[in-house]
């Protein structure tokens, strides 16, 4: 039996009837991004070889992805990303085939190595039966082509079926140089990628009939686009309006300034000017906070809506953390602030697992490679972390909304608040790394009064706001310390929590009960303990 997120349940009131959600309905979602070549297979195998230096495609499928659903939710998620839906290229490039999904060749087909039409179908349907959204990867800057710029045979495409449609051939030499970014092609003479005349009305009128008809035809939720600075801005403008769905893009950029200005234009972006601060903090030979706490209050204020941002630390085209430092602590600390952070978490497929790949395409390993091990520390601290954040969102309709803030910060620590009085999360961060020395960090400006109990929700321990109001939080092994208050955490089954058994004595839902993620398995551990503080869980509530 499914493990039933209650928190999802509540975000999601029409479950089944998910459709055309809006950025209001995102931003109380976490999103988990599966490359769809890389994430499961049909036949369930764990075993099937998958060596990513070969490009090849690997098997993995629309029906592998229904079949791990479980795996997913129960860390937690609420939406899942897949990769681009449509025809490829079917050519053994230098660099492999399109198993990736962003060499497109035609529109209107979909990708047979990933299943057919009814699959993709099935899989909608599989995710909004759980209250689960789906988000698609779209490409509308380029097709591709396996060779050089003057050999493109332009009738293979569709619709796009003439050179017409199609930038002149130019290389991309200068980056700060827009109208080239935009207007020239990405590629190289191995493989180009023809660059759509993004700017044409009739490209346009062909792109907003196809987007309309592909979310129509299978039920998406939600589009992340891809290379939205190589296209003009207008074009994303009717885009997303005729997608008629929540949209987010990827702006490579670090500079708020340049990203922020493409939300005027689309619904949400994926936070790259957050991304860079994190990994300068989670440095931990050079690491501080300077940066990290600056990029909290520039976003804040150059971004039209940072709670809609989609914040990451890994994705399929970036290092893997793991690939930077084998220290699990500071690979914690980047998931918990993923997930803590203002806007939409977005945690890559195998980041659960601690994978370790560099660079493209290394950091495209299968998922099915590590069994979908639900007992690795990584898959147990998001189910943790994701199970806070959703028990926070469905208490407080504005938690979203509340941008975080810093209560404390040094060289190595920072500590960050996100909701409102009684309902909020303080969570604590460090760049100390696994064997840095135990010390105790004494936490004022918590929000919560003296004699409120809370929990670390990463070890389940009580704590009490001690007489003068601070909060005593015992750093060791460099790991990240996440509180919230027991009060808050009623009937979520955070460390045991029960709905009203708290203080009626009533038995704990059967989803407590039948739950088997980390949080299940600490609820188990914690419940005897949760019974003998239900007195100070009635006075807590008088507190808060
Ligand atoms: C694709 O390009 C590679 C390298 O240029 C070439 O060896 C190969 O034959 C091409 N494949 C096809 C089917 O044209
Ligand atoms: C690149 O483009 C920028 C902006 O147009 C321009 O100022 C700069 O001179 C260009 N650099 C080169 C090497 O052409
Ligand atoms: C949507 O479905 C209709 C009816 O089957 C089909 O004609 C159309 O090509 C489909 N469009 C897309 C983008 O899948
Ligand atoms: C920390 O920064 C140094 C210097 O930039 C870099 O070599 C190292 O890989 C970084 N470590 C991590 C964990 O990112
Ligand atoms: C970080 O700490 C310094 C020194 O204690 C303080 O002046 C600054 O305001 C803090 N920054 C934030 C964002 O809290
Ligand atoms: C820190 O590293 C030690 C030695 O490798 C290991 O035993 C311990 O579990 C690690 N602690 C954390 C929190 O990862």
């Amino acid at each position: 039996m499914v493990r039933i997120l209650r928190n999802a349940a509540v975000a999601c009131a029409v479950a089944g009837a998910v459709n055309a959600a809006t950025p209001e309905q995102w931003r109380s979602r976490s999103i988990f991004q599966v490359l769809t070549d890389r994430f499961a297979r049909s036949d369930g195998s764990t075993t099937a070889s998958c060596n990513t230096a070969d490009g090849n495609y690997c098997g993995g499928s629309w029906r592998g992805i229904i079949n791990q659903l479980d795996y997913i939710q129960n860390m937690g998620f609420t939406a899942i990303w897949i990769s681009p839906v449509t025809y490829q290229i079917p050519e053994r490039t230098v660099f492999g085939y399109a198993y990736h999904g962003y060499w497109q060749e035609n529109l209107y087909m979909l990708n047979d190595h990933f299943g057919t039409a009814d699959d993709l179908k099935a899989l909608s349907q599989a995710l909004h039966d759980r209250g689960m959204y789906l988000m698609v990867d779209v490409v509308p800057n380029h097709n591709a082509w396996n060779g050089s710029a003057d050999a493109v045979d332009y009738s293979r495409y569709y619709p796009f079926n003439d050179k017409k449609y199609f930038h002149d051939y130019c290389p991309i030499s200068n980056y700060s140089d827009q109208t080239m970014v935009e207007n020239c092609w990405l590629g190289d003479s191995n493989v180009e990628l023809p660059d759509l005349r993004t700017e044409d009305q009739a490209v346009r009128d062909e792109y907003n009939n196809w987007i309309k008809e592909l979310v129509s035809n299978y039920s998406i939720d939600g589009l992340r686009l891809d290379t939205v600075k190589h296209v003009g801005k207008d074009f994303w403008s009717s885009f997303n309006q005729a997608a008629g769905v929540f949209c987010t893009g990827e702006v490579l950029a670090g500079n708020p300034d340049y990203v922020c200005d493409y939300q005027n234009y689309l619904d949400s972006l994926l936070n790259y000017p957050a991304y860079y601060p994190f990994m300068g903090f989670l440095n931990s030979t050079q690491g501080n906070t300077v940066s990290l706490l600056r990029a909290v209050e520039q976003l804040k204020t150059e971004c039209k809506d940072v709670s809609v941002l989609g914040t990451f630390t890994e994705n399929h085209d970036l290092p893997r953390f793991a690939s930077q430092t084998q220290d699990l602590s500071l690979a914690k600390n980047a998931l918990a602030l993923t997930i803590l952070w203002d806007g939409i978490p977005i945690v890559y497929a195998g980041q659960e697992q601690h994978y370790s790949g560099y660079a493209d395409p290394a950091n495209r390993e299968a998922t099915w490679l590590a069994k979908y091990s639900r007992r690795s520390p990584l898959y147990e601290l998001i189910a943790s972390v994701n199970q806070v954040r959703n028990q926070a969102l469905s208490i407080d309709a504005n938690y979203a909304t509340y941008n975080v803030w810093a209560i404390y910060n040094d060289t190595n620590t920072a500590a960050l608040r996100k909701g409102f009085d009684g309902k909020q999360i303080i969570s604590v961060f460090t760049n100390k790394g696994n064997s840095s020395a135990s010390w105790t960090l004494s936490l004022g400006n918590t929000g919560w009064s003296a004699g409120t109990t809370v929990y670390e929700i990463l070890t389940c321990n009580q704590v009490t706001v001690s007489g003068d109001g601070t909060l005593a939080v015992p750093m060791e092994e460099g790991v990240p310390r996440i509180y919230f208050s027991m009060q808050a955490a009623s009937g979520s089954g955070i460390c045991g929590s029960m709905a009203d058994g708290t203080t009626t004595g009533a038995a704990a839902p059967s989803s407590t009960k039948e739950s088997v993620g980390a949080a299940g398995r600490k609820a188990k551990k914690t419940r005897k303990q949760v019974a003998a503080v239900a007195g100070a869980i009635a006075a807590a509530a008088g507190a808060i």
